[in-house]
C-alpha cells in the first residue's frame, strides 16, 4: 500500500509542478528558433534513449523563429519525444522535422511505435488522460502542450493508428523578424548574475528548475549525474556560485558528490533537493556540509527562497 501511495504522491506532485510551471510561463512572451530547439532535443535524445531507437532529424536550413520561449518549445518536444519513446519499447525510429512555409512553421514528431486506437486518440489532450502505469504518466503532457501551442496562436494535430506509429504536427505562426528584448524581471536584481549548477537525473525536474531560475535572472548550467557535475566543477568551478543537488541519483549519490567537491571547493554553497522529509535529511551525518534543503516537488517560490538563503549565508 505504501508503495502505491508513494507513486500516487509522486504523480500528483509532478502534476502540480508541471501545471505550476506551465501557468508560470504561459504569460511569458518569448522567441525561439524551432531548428535550434529540435537539434538540441535530438542530441539529448540520442544520449538518453535506448540505442534501439534511431533518432532522425530533418530540420532544413535557416532559422524558424516562433513566438514562444525556448523552454516552452523544449517542453513540448520533450513530452512528444518521451511519448514516442514509451510507444517504442522494442525500438524504432523517432523522427523530428521542421518546415517553414509562408508565415508559418511546422514541427513534426513521428514515431514507428504502437500507435493508438481511435478511442485513445480522441482523449489524449484531456488533462490526466493516460494509458500508462500509475507513477509513469500523469496524463498532463499533451494537455500542457496544447495549452502552450494555443497560447502562441498555433494548433496541434495527430495522425495515428494501432501498429502504424504516430505523427504529431504542430503549426505555429512565425515570429516577427525582430522581437523586442524581453523586459528584465524585478527578481533579476536579486539573482545578481549568479550561476547555479542544477544536478538531477530527472530531465523534467532539471527543466523546471532551469526555467524557474533563468526567469528569475540566474544563469544556469545542468548536469544529469554526480560524475558529470564533478567534472564540470573541476573544470569551471570558479564560475559556479551554488549547486542545486538531487539526493538520490543513479551512480554517485548526493552526499558522495558533496564529499568529493568539498575537497576542491570547500566554500561552494550546496542546496540538497529530495523527496524525503527535511528532518530525515537534516539528521544525516553529512547535513552540516550543505547550506540548504529543498523538498521535492518544489514550486518556484520555495526554490528561489532556498537559493537566496543559501547564497546569503555563503
Ligand atoms: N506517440 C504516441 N504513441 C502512442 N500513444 C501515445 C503517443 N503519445 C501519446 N500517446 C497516448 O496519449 C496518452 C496521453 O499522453 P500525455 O503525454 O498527455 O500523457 P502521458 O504521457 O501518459 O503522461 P505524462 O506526459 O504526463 O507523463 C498517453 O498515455 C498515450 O496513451
Ligand atoms: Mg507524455
Amino acid at each position: 500500500v505504501s508503495r502505491l501511495e508513494g507513486a500516487a504522491r509522486a504523480a500528483a506532485g509532478l502534476a502540480r509542478q508541471i501545471l505550476d510551471y506551465s501557468r508560470d510561463a504561459a504569460d511569458t512572451q518569448g522567441r525561439a528558433d524551432l531548428r535550434t530547439c529540435v537539434e538540441e532535443v535530438a542530441a539529448l535524445m540520442r544520449h538518453s534513449l535506448d540505442p534501439r531507437i534511431e533518432v532522425r532529424v530533418d530540420a532544413g536550413a535557416g532559422a524558424a523563429p516562433v513566438p514562444l520561449a525556448p523552454g516552452r518549445v523544449q517542453q513540448i518536444l520533450m513530452n512528444l519525444c518521451c511519448n514516442a519513446r514509451d510507444a517504442m519499447p522494442a525500438g524504432g525510429v523517432l523522427e523530428l522535422g521542421v518546415r517553414v512555409h509562408g508565415s508559418e512553421a511546422t514541427l513534426r514528431v513521428r514515431d514507428t511505435g504502437m500507435g493508438m486506437t481511435e478511442e485513445v486518440r480522441r482523449r489524449i489532450f484531456q488533462p490526466f488522460f493516460t494509458t500508462k502505469e500509475p507513477g509513469h504518466g500523469t496524463g498532463l503532457g499533451l494537455a500542457v502542450c496544447r495549452e502552450i501551442v494555443a497560447a502562441a496562436g498555433g494548433a496541434i494535430r495527430v495522425e495515428s493508428a494501432p501498429g502504424q506509429g504516430t505523427l504529431f504536427e504542430i503549426h505555429l505562426p512565425l515570429a516577427a523578424a525582430e522581437a523586442a528584448p524581453a523586459e528584465p524581471l524585478p527578481e533579476a536584481e536579486a539573482a545578481g548574475g549568479h550561476t547555479i549548477l542544477v544536478v538531477d537525473d530527472e530531465p523534467l525536474i532539471r527543466m523546471v528548475a532551469e526555467r524557474f531560475l533563468e526567469r528569475a535572472g540566474f544563469r544556469v548550467v545542468a548536469a544529469e549525474n554526480g560524475e558529470q557535475a564533478l567534472d564540470l566543477l573541476r573544470r569551471e568551478g570558479q564560475r559556479i556560485d551554488l549547486v542545486l543537488l538531487d539526493l538520490t541519483m543513479p551512480g554517485m549519490r548526493g552526499p558522495q558528490v558533496v564529499a568529493a567537491l568539498r575537497a576542491f571547493l570547500p566554500d561552494l554553497p550546496v542546496v540538497i533537493t529530495s523527496g524525503y522529509s527535511e528532518q530525515s535529511v537534516t539528521q544525516a551525518t553529512w547535513a552540516h556540509e550543505v547550506q540548504g534543503f529543498l523538498a521535492k516537488p518544489f514550486d518556484r517560490k520555495s526554490l528561489l527562497a532556498a537559493i537566496a538563503r543559501a547564497l546569503a549565508g555563503a
